[in-house]
């Protein structure tokens, strides 16, 4: 059971509202907005306006993945334009506990993001406090990367650790996930699949999210956004 989160990365800019549309009704649970800063990542992506434009056209949370360097300055920003779900990067935040607070105390669930090579042992303090975890499986920036094999052990070593502990923490997975590893994915305990350039490259995107939901999704999982 994996809820699905189609990356509009991946999509065409010119028809955002349609690349939207198209996942939520084919059974998408989230809509995934990637935010760069060019600063903490070499790429400039999407911002507050854009969030406040989708939050008016689709139901479903959006979650808002902040890829910039000072977190605390841009977590408002995008909870005003409707963001439900925030992550920022561990690696962007010399406040962790200041930063995830912030975000409750918005209203918003709080997501940290780390890259491929960050140590799941830099959460152990702050893990009670999220809501998730996201995995980056690529190097942050760019859609259409190329899935980075090791990063199957990091989430089932993060699974192991949340169930330990009795946590609800969820376990995001971004970057190079599509039709071929995805069921790997769950297996090793992914909730989230965050999915861009396999759904908005294919020819029919709609199809292969409801194919994905039939195959992970579509059992009622356990914990909802
Ligand atoms: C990459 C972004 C991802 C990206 C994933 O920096 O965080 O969300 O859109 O795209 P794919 O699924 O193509 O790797
Ligand atoms: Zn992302």
């Amino acid at each position: 059971m994996a809820l699905i989160a189609p990356s509009i990365l991946s999509a065409d800019f010119t028809r955002i509202g349609e690349a939207v549309a198209l996942a939520e009704k084919a059974g998408a649970d989230l809509i995934h907005i990637d935010v760069m800063d060019g600063h903490f990542v070499p790429n400039l992506t999407l911002g507050p306006q854009l969030v406040a434009s989708v939050r008016k056209m689709t139901r479903l949370p959006l979650d808002v993945h902040l890829m910039v360097d000072e977190p605390r300055a841009f977590i408002p920003l995008f909870s005003e334009a409707g963001a439900d779900w925030i992550s920022f990067h561990l690696e962007a935040s010399a406040h962790l506990h200041k930063d995830v607070s912030l975000v409750h105390e918005l209203g918003r669930k709080a997501g940290l993001a780390l890259n491929p090579a960050t140590p799941i042992a830099l959460l152990d303090e702050i893990l009670p406090d999220l809501d998730f975890v996201l995995l980056m499986s690529v190097n942050p920036g760019w859609g259409g990367q190329r899935f980075i094999a090791s990063s199957r052990k990091k989430i089932r070593s993060l699974g192991t650790r949340i169930r330990e502990r009795g946590l609800g923490v969820l376990v995001e997975v971004d970057g190079g996930v599509n039709t071929g590893n995805f069921e790997d994915l769950v297996a090793d305990g992914t909730d989230v699949l965050v999915v861009g350039s396999a759904i908005y490259t294919a020819p029919d995107p709609a199809s292969v999210i409801r194919r994905m939901k039939e195959a992970v999704g579509a059992r009622g999982g356990a914990r909802r956004p």
